[in-house]
């Protein structure tokens, strides 16, 4: 009895400590943003499970868009942060979005008209960081390696930055965030101006 009593104690301490340390590891999980000790974007290997946003397909601002191959895009965000939005219609700091892009094909299986997803390629980031000039930054990664900032003189800034709905991003293209962003008002000035301006001949 005595025996088997001292045998069940490191069990019971295991299952103590393991209890004990769930909200640690959880609150580990939680931090996304994390970077290299030289600078570098961890990439989030988990960010397929976090919220989908939305896809675009063959989205393009380059006059040579028409020859390449059709492709989605598909836009993920870490949950913290879209329960943030939801609540102020804007990003909280240690925001991360993921960019992913994927193979659009035709030919596969049953499928007779239209596009699926297939390969995915190259993963870009756009992240909220206090600590970064400006307080947001992009990456773009080669397969999973870290990723360096991409520098700000780079247009991914400026054209996020003159014609993203809501603090340099995209919102305009998440359907289910540009009526969150209307009703608090946090629609930017550069979109507002989008809006209001004639639409071209090309986009009716
Ligand atoms: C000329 C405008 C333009 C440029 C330049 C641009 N983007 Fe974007 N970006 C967009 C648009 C439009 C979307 C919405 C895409 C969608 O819905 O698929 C977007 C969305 C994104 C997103 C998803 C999160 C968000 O901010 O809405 C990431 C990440 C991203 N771009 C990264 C980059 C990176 C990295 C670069 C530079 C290498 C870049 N972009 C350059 C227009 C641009």
């Amino acid at each position: 009895m005595r025996i088997r009593s001292i045998g069940l104690c490191p069990v019971l301490a295991l299952i103590a400590l393991t209890v004990a340390d769930a909200p640690a590891v959880l609150a580990q999980a939680k931090t996304v943003l994390t970077y290299s000790a030289d600078g570098r974007l961890i990439f989030p290997k988990d960010y397929r499970s976090w919220v989908y946003l939305s896809s675009g397909m063959n989205m393009s601002y380059a006059a040579d868009a028409a020859t390449r191959p059709n492709r989605f895009e598909n836009v993920f965000v870490n949950p913290e942060a879209h329960s943030a939005f939801l609540k102020t219609g804007t990003w909280p700091d240690k925001t991360i979005f993921v960019l992913e892009i994927r193979a659009a094909e035709q030919n596969g299986s049953i499928n007779k008209n239209g596009f699926f997803q297939a390969a995915a390629g190259n993963r870009e980031a756009h992240v909220k960081d206090s600590r970064l000039k400006g307080g947001w930054g992009f990456f773009a990664f080669e397969g999973e390696a870290p990723a360096r900032l991409i520098p700000q003189t780079a247009d991914c800034y400026s054209c996020h930055e003159a014609h993203g709905a809501t603090d340099t991003t995209f919102v305009q293209f998440y359907p289910t965030l540009l009526p969150i962003a209307v009703e608090k008002k946090t629609l930017s000035a550069g979109y507002l101006a989008d809006e209001a301006a004639p639409k071209s001949a090309a986009h009716p």
